[in-house]
């Protein structure tokens, strides 16, 4: 083993960006704390995962979505070692205790995969066989009122995945205007509904600032009344989770970055659950995976050179009926994965 991680020596904690050290402010450690609240989490398309990265013994993976630790322990599991990022301390917390048997294969890293290169760099390792990404939020975030990402429970209007990143869901809300809030429930939600809840919300929030997750479930309920199945705050949440954590263009980084990681045939893999992630995983994939592209003004088609992958899996991998019955969150779940070329 010729890197410099520090295998077995648990969680090295890193700022976003690499390096330094870093704890979350005092607040979202006491209230976790305070709670106790199980850290849960189980992960999709596990077995699916497995086949497909075909972990073993003397490999060497990226999980760039740590979480509860699920789809990292199958890698270790099969005898490989593991890098593992979350930008969420809590999960790093949780699933570096959780994988404690395996430490002298498993390293955890905090920080946001778009910014992995600079981070795994500091530690040595130059390539992976398997690269993984789960994106969205965990059960666990889902599940903790005070961490504001569910309508469903009353909490600070949070949303934040890094508690140490500097905006909140609130503070986006109270202070941008009609016309940019109608952009992100229209770009990131696909709220039909987005010019009269922004409208509603800069209304609502001249009498009061809007701080909790009921508060704003109410206005939006208010504004958009229910149609349907879905709670009427559904899209707005997700509209607003997507921009706090700049989700879209960590995506877009991650995916620029990942395939120069891998060595000659190792995997990438990418877990999404909406269709907008989804559109942008297929259409990197798709181009990075194209020898050659053709466009209408060209008099034939040229040579790729961004062309250093090939798809592994042509149409998207979903969960089996069998698994979105004992986990109905696997339903809008969509494996895609690409092997790097040889060089
Ligand atoms: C769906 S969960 C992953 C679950 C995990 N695969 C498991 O088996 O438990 C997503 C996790 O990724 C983290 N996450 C999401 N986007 C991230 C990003 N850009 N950088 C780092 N962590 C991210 C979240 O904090 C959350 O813990």
């Amino acid at each position: 083993m010729d890197d410099l991680m520090p295998w077995g020596r648990g969680t090295l904690v890193t700022r976003q960006g690499g390096g330094g050290g870093g704890e979350p402010p005092e607040p979202a450690r006491s209230e976790a704390a305070a709670r106790n609240l199980p850290f849960y989490h189980a992960p999709v398309l596990l077995a699916e995962v497995v086949a497909l990265l075909e972990p073993a013994p003397g490999k060497l993976f990226f999980d760039g979505t740590l979480g509860g630790g699920g789809h990292s322990e199958a890698l270790l599991q099969h005898g490989a070692r593991v890098v593992a990022m979350d930008q969420d301390l809590n999960a790093l917390k949780h699933a570096t205790e959780r994988l404690k048997p395996y430490a002298a294969q498993f390293c955890a890293l905090r920080g946001n995969f778009r910014n992995f290169p600079q981070i795994v760099d500091e530690t040595g390792v130059s390539g992976f066989d398997g690269m993984l990404v789960d994106i969205g939020v965990s059960s666990h975030q889902l599940d903790d009122a005070a961490r504001g990402f569910s309508f469903m429970r009353d909490g600070p209007l949070d949303l934040r995945m890094d508690t140490e990143s500097p905006r909140t869901a609130a503070d986006l809300v109270n202070t941008e205007d009609e016309a940019e809030l109608m952009r992100i429930f229209f770009e990131y939600g696909e709220e039909p509904n987005a010019r009269r809840i922004a409208r509603a919300i800069v209304k609502a929030r001249t009498a009061k600032a809007i701080r909790t997750t009921f508060q704003l479930a109410e206005i939006v309920s208010i504004a958009a009344p229910k149609r349907g199945k879905r709670h009427p705050a559904t899209l707005v949440f997700q509209a607003l989770r997507i921009a706090v954590n700049d989700e879209l263009a960590a995506l877009h980084d991650f995916l620029a970055a990942a395939p120069r990681w891998l060595k000659p045939g190792g995997r990438l893999a990418v877990i999404s659950f909406h269709s907008l992630e989804d559109r942008i995983v297929k259409q990197t994939l798709q181009h990075l995976a194209a020898p050659f592209i053709d466009r209408p003004e060209w008099p034939e088609a040229r040579k790729n050179p961004d062309c250093v992958l090939k798809l592994i899996t042509r149409k998207p991998v979903q969960a089996t009926a069998q698994e979105i019955e004992l986990n109905p969150r696997a339903r809008s779940a969509v494996l895609r994965v690409a092997e790097r070329l040889p060089t």
